[in-house]
């Protein structure tokens, strides 16, 4: 039996072909860290088109508890931290959602101290975080630990080079973010370029600093005295939108997936044609048609505008149902195949060799009772379910409700036949 923890399932019945429209709401992870920028300055903060999602109702919580003032109404958050007046996250907090550590940058930068419990490893990787810390201190931070926290102070943030071993994408924010207020320019160079750091960079010149580059591989920051306040309207999410693409041609679908961002969604697109779905762009809006047959594919998992570890596990449910052999490489998380036990339990055949996966695809997934292991597996699990004959429970869709904004009632709207009983 999964392991249940007790926490909310979401059931699905399986079979129907999806069609109709659906919208796509406020990107989450370029919310996260613009979310903790608002704490570099005192002004009034507006973010419109802001997910009302788990992971962003605690981020909202950790801004409160260092004394920022919030209100969170109708897509619309204010946030106010001019009377911020603790520089602690707590280990509760960090424990819950590791995007807290988005704090440090800001904190040191406008405060000159910044403490936080280490994030600790989760379902996908150990998940370090010595990359953003290694920056701030060579940025100037005076760097201790304390039974399991960090502790980062500085008179004044120093404009460096900096360059990440890696394309990280919340080392990249919590740098640019800590260069905003810092004396001089800094440059980091092996930056990441995924479409959430580009929004961080048009919030933080909407508050008055000064970034260019964002989008490529060299993002420079030069550092200002102070910054104001600003309304910004968040992009939209590209791996909600690939999440419903896929649903689409998982179904053998016929859907309009509306108010997206073509440029960042170029690699899902891409992949998903060259298995045979039909994708017509107009606009902001996709019309995604699924076939009968589908192709297998060759996917490997980099940093954009590589094809997104987000999207790995949805693209995985998808080949499963696929005719033929197909390989997945994982080369951005070293952990990140939890979903292959549970889609096994479904029927699918999929082989796993270090970071790579070898998909065989079936003729049909059966439903059964399955867990979602984390946020993008547990989307895999419910659009396995939308494929499969008989009806399919998943386990642990709190990990669902952390990124995807009233995913049932989405699909719903959709045709599908999926409900949360109480
Ligand atoms: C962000 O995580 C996303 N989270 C993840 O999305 C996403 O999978 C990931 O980027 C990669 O695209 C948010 O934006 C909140 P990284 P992040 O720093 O910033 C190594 C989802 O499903 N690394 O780019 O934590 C790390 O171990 C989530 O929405 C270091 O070694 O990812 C990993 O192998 C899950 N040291 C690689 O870099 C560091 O200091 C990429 O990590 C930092 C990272």
């Amino acid at each position: 039996m999964p392991k249940t923890n007790g926490d909310s399932c979401i059931q699905v019945n399986g079979s129907a072909r999806l069609k109709g429209e659906v919208k796509i709401s406020g990107n989450k992870n370029a919310a996260l860290p613009i979310l903790a920028a608002a704490l570099l300055t005192e002004g009034d903060i507006t973010l419109n088109n802001m997910p009302n999602l788990s992971d962003i109702r605690l981020m909202r919580t950790v801004l409160d508890e260092l004394g920022a003032k919030t209100t969170f109404d109708n897509g619309v958050m204010t946030i106010n931290a001019r009377d911020v007046n603790k520089y602690e996250t707590r280990f509760e907090m960090m424990n819950q959602m590791r995007a807290s550590i988005y704090v440090i940058g800001p904190l040191l930068a406008r405060f000159g101290v910044a403490r936080a419990p280490l994030p600790g490893g989760c379902a996908i990787g150990s998940r370090p975080v010595d990359f953003h810390i290694n920056a701030l201190v060579r940025m100037g931070a005076t760097l201790t630990f304390d039974h399991g926290s960090m502790d980062l102070r500085c008179a004044k943030l120093r404009g460096q080079r900096i360059y990440l071993d890696f394309p990280s994408v919340g080392a990249t924010a919590n740098i640019m973010m800590a260069a905003a207020l810092a004396e001089g320019t800094t440059v980091i160079e092996n930056a990441a370029e995924e479409p959430h750091i580009q929004d961080l960079a048009w919030f933080i010149k909407s508050i008055g600093g000064r970034v260019n580059g964002a989008g490529t591989k060299t993002i420079s920051i030069e550092g200002v005295a102070k910054l104001h306040g600003a309304s910004h309207t968040m992009i939209p999410d590209n791996i909600e939108a690939g999440t419903f693409m896929a649903a689409a041609a998982i179904t053998r679908g016929n859907i309009s997936v509306e108010g997206v961002q073509l440029k960042d969604l170029r690699p899902i697109i891409v992949k998903l044609m060259e298995c045979g779905v039909s994708i017509k762009e107009h606009k902001n809006a996709l019309k995604v048609v699924g076939r009968k047959k589908l192709d297998p594919l060759k996917i490997t998992t980099l940093p954009h505008p590589g094809f997104p570890t987000d999207m790995q596990p949805q693209m995985m449910a998808l080949l499963s149902t696929a005719e033929g052999v197909s390989i997945i490489k994982e080369t951005v998380w070293e952990n990140r195949f939890m979903h292959v036990a549970e889609l096994a339990r479904m029927g699918a055949n999929v082989n796993v060799q270090g970071n790579t996966c070898v998909i065989i695809g079936t003729q049909q997934l059966n439903g059964s009772k399955v867990v979602a292991t984390d946020l993008r597996a547990g989307a895999a699990m419910v659009l396995a379910g939308l494929a499969a004959e008989g009806p399919t429970t998943v386990y642990r869709a709190d990990h669902i409700d952390r990124g995807y904004e009233r995913f049932e009632e989405k699909l719903r709207g959709l045709g599908a036949d999926v409900t949360r009983p109480e």
